[in-house]
């Protein structure tokens, strides 16, 4: 029996667009934070994050955006900064209604991007 994709669990394109959006409203409203995000696109980043979690958990979805490290290098983002990403993205996938054991690989896999990430 084959288990279903990341990408699959997590609802699919439907759920992942809301994810991102979610997270995206959410860093607004993070001090830690938001003052990274005045000056962007909401729509721009939105659909890029999407396309990336999209593409990073199974989905047929292409990235059309930069790879982490050129994307963050240079920002000078600190661990507490990377902290308070990653905990708005639990916080949107739990809004979102995802399960613990989809939240949980969702969260691994996005710390396990932090050397590309923070003080690059
Ligand atoms: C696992 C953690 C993270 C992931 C998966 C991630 C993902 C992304 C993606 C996909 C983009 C768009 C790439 C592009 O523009 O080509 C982006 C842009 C950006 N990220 Fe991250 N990121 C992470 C952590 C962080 C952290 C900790 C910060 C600092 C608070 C940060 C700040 C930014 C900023 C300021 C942009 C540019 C937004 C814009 O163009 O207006 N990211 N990130």
């Amino acid at each position: 029996m084959s288990e279903a994709t990341l990408y699959e669990r997590l609802g699919g394109e439907e759920n992942i667009r809301k994810i991102a959006t979610t997270l995206f409203d959410t860093h607004a409203n993070n001090k830690t934070i938001n003052a990274r995000y005045v000056n962007s696109d909401r729509d721009k980043v939105i659909q890029l994050v999407f396309e990336f979690l999209c593409s990073a958990t199974g989905g047929h979805q292409k990235y059309t955006g930069r790879d982490m490290l050129t994307t963050h290098r240079g920002m000078n983002i600190s661990e507490e900064e990377f902290m308070a990403v990653l905990d708005d993205l639990l916080s949107a996938l739990q809004s979102n209604g995802i399960g613990q054991r989809e939240q949980e690989e969702l969260l691994l896999a996005n710390y396990n991007l932090r050397n590309d990430i923070v003080r690059v």
